[in-house]
């Protein structure tokens, strides 16, 4: 058997297999609430045979959001959709994830395909952003935000733990906290975006303070027996990464100590001047890096979408659970191809009944034998 079709548990939890799907923001809520979209999207994505689909970032308050399109916790209003989309990808196989997260000064922003550029204050959608400093992002993300008072962080923190206690209540199975990709958490962290000089800036420690306080408030609500995770940047490919590396390694360890389950290792994107080497696979070495000295189980994302390159991260103890995500926009089946291309027996079982019988026969006639 295929080690990416092996099963994977957490906590209670147990993924069907190795697959992931990481969040991708669908730009597609009304005030944060689904819509039919989003519904039939994760229950695609789900009967495709994935073992965990992740929602999308999902905003703690009305400020996090990336744009005006993006999913939120921050209501009650916003749970019954949600609750039905965990329910649906649940009946469906998969576990039900969803990372909750807030853009910092990446929010108020265009859809990708409407110019994924800062949206004015005075214009609709437009709201002014917040920040550790009042430092822009830079290029198409020009708004400088307003530097966050210590009332300001508690705030945001205690919208951590509301959105994840309404997370818990919608019936999601694993929680990502997003401390990645330059939004909130991340600029904390990141010598880019803080240039502080309380007990939030300053030193490694204390650029931390922030993700790790978040994670402890929010493991007190969420429930023992279900993993708590978060996707974290771990460099920024600015030329100093190795400083970075060690300071984020030294920073997850904190976080295993507080109750993290599991880390989904990506890039910070704190900077517009990254040299990023996109390839196939290129963040596996890293996670693996992440995986040997936390003692972490592990996944990432990015180029993870030929099968023997996820396979062979799991046999060579690179990864536990890699992510694709654009190859399920390609094709929400994917891992029936990926079972396939890897010489799974009964390749089509990872796909439900209704499509399985049929697609063992295929392609060939429909009442041939099985060629799975
Ligand atoms: C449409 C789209 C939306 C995304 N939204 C999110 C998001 O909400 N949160 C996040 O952490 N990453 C997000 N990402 C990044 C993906 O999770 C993933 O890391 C990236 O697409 C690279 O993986 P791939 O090469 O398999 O596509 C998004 C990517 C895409 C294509």
């Amino acid at each position: 058997m295929a080690a990416l079709f092996t099963p994977f548990t957490l906590k209670d939890v147990t993924l069907r297999n190795r697959i992931g799907i990481p969040p991708m923001c669908q730009y597609s809520a009304v005030d944060g609430v689904t819509t039919d979209w989003h519904l039939a999207h994760y229950t695609g994505m789900a009967r495709g045979g994935a073992g965990l689909v992740i929602v999308e970032a999902t905003a703690v308050s009305p400020e996090g959001r990336i744009t005006p399109g993006c999913t939120g916790l921050w209501n009650d209003d916003q749970v019954p959709g949600m609750a039905a989309i965990a329910r649906a990808m649940k009946t469906a196989g998969a576990v039900a994830g969803i990372q909750i997260g807030h853009a910092g000064r990446k929010a108020s922003a265009n859809k990708p395909w409407e110019g994924d550029d800062h949206i004015a204050n005075d214009a609709p959608g437009g709201w002014q952003t917040i920040s550790p400093s009042a430092i822009a992002f830079g290029g198409g993300l020009p708004k400088v935000p307003t530097e966050m008072s210590l009332d300001d962080i508690a705030r945001v923190k205690a919208d951590f733990v509301s959105a994840a206690e309404r997370a818990r209540d919608a019936g999601f199975e694993w929680l990502e906290l997003h401390f990645a990709h330059g939004y909130l958490a991340q600029s904390f962290f990141s010598v880019h975006a803080n240039t502080r000089t309380d007990q939030y800036g300053g030193s490694a420690e204390n650029r931390g303070r922030f993700l790790l306080e978040t994670l402890q408030a929010v493991r007190a609500v969420w429930p023992e027996n279900l993993p708590l995770t978060a996707r974290f940047g771990v460099l920024e490919f600015d030329g100093r990464d190795e400083e970075t590396i060690a300071e984020a390694i030294a920073l997850v360890r904190r976080f295993k100590d507080n109750g993290l389950d599991f880390l989904s290792v990506s890039m910070g994107f704190s900077t517009p001047d990254a040299n990023i080497p996109w390839g196939p696979a290129f963040m596996a070495p890293i996670a693996a890096r992440v995986r040997a000295e936390t003692g972490l189980p592990v996944g990432t994302a990015w180029g993870m979408d030929i099968p023997a390159d996820a396979e062979r991260s799991i046999v060579d103890g690179q990864l536990d659970v890699p992510m694709m995500a654009r190859a399920h926009l390609a094709d929400p089946h994917y891992p029936f191809r990926a079972a396939r291309e890897l010489g799974v027996p009964k390749a089509s079982s990872v796909l439900p009944d209704q499509y399985a019988y049929w697609l063992a026969r295929y392609p060939g006639p429909q009442n041939g034998d099985p060629i799975d």
